[in-house]
């Protein structure tokens, strides 16, 4: 029986597996195979695929620098700042700058948010990935005095991408491109914007993203066929539960279960 099983298609898989295991890790770079400033994961190699080339890049909260490495490793920017709060990480991202030698294109900061940029530096992307829209907000509006407005700002919010949508809009910054991927069971979304003046965005666009509630691919559909399910599971609790705080929150969850119905039809 164990032979018949080893002796089957799933034998074939593990066998061409390990003949190619560099080809698999290059084809499914988060799974089963650490990442690092060669391998990304696809959400940021997604993110990497909107940093123009030849861009001064400020990368704030950014590790163990993977993102920075691996643009600069591949020639994609001219010179990088990356930028993180805590210790260990800021270790870790300064380790990885010197394994790959490059100290001399890549400076490491340790600072919170956009303090970690000076005027001199010249940045014309800032990338600001795997933080809660929030926390992106708060990060872009607490110094946005060391913003010049000639940044192409590539965002990738893990959650809150509606308030952090309404500050672009309210500071003038216009929605270039946005996408939607799922990796490890995670539904991830990346916002790309430049100062423009003034844009108008209605409530529902901020809530879904301008580009993408118009473009309607399979994975923002099957994102908010997912959340729909979760959202109306939500609702039967609150309902269930049936006092003052609940009603609030159920009135919030009926709008976001109606706007999502609406995307459907
Ligand atoms: C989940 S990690 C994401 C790392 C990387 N950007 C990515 O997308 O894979 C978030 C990082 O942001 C850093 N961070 C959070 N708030 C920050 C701030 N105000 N300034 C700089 N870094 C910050 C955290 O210390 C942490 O290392």
């Amino acid at each position: 029986m164990r032979n018949r099983v080893w002796a089957g298609p799933g034998f074939e898989i593990l066998r061409f597996a390990r003949q190619n295991r560099g080809l698999i890790c290059w084809l499914l770079p988060s799974r089963g195979f650490p990442l690092n400033e060669h391998t990304l994961s696809r959400r940021l190699e997604r993110v990497a695929a909107h940093v123009p080339v030849g861009a001064r890049l400020a990368d704030i909260g950014s590790d163990h620098a993977y993102l920075p490495v691996a643009l600069m490793r591949r020639g994609v920017i001219a010179s990088a700042v990356a930028g993180e709060v805590a210790l260990t990480p800021y270790n870790a991202a300064l380790r990885s700058v010197r394994e790959n030698g490059l100290e001399g294109s890549i400076v490491v900061r340790h600072a919170s948010g956009l303090r970690a940029i000076e005027a001199d530096d010249g940045i014309t992307a800032i990338t600001l990935c795997g933080m809660g829209g929030e926390t992106i907000r708060d990060i872009l509006q607490a110094d946005s005095d060391r913003l010049s407005g000639r940044e192409l700002l590539v965002l990738q919010p893990n959650g809150g991408g509606q308030p952090m949508r309404r500050w672009l809009m309210e500071h003038g910054y216009r929605i270039v491109a946005e996408e939607v991927l799922r990796e490890n069971r995670f539904d991830y979304e990346i916002v790309v914007a430049e100062r423009s003046g003034p844009v108008r965005y209605t409530e529902v666009e901020l809530y879904f993203g301008p580009l993408l509630m118009h473009e309607r691919s399979p994975a923002f559909m099957d994102k908010w066929d997912r959340l729909s399910r979760l959202k109306r599971k939500t609702l039967e609790g609150l309902k269930r539960a049936n006092h003052g705080v609940a009603d609030e929150k159920a009135s919030e969850l009926t709008r976001q279960i109606n706007w999502i119905a609406q995307l459907q039809r």
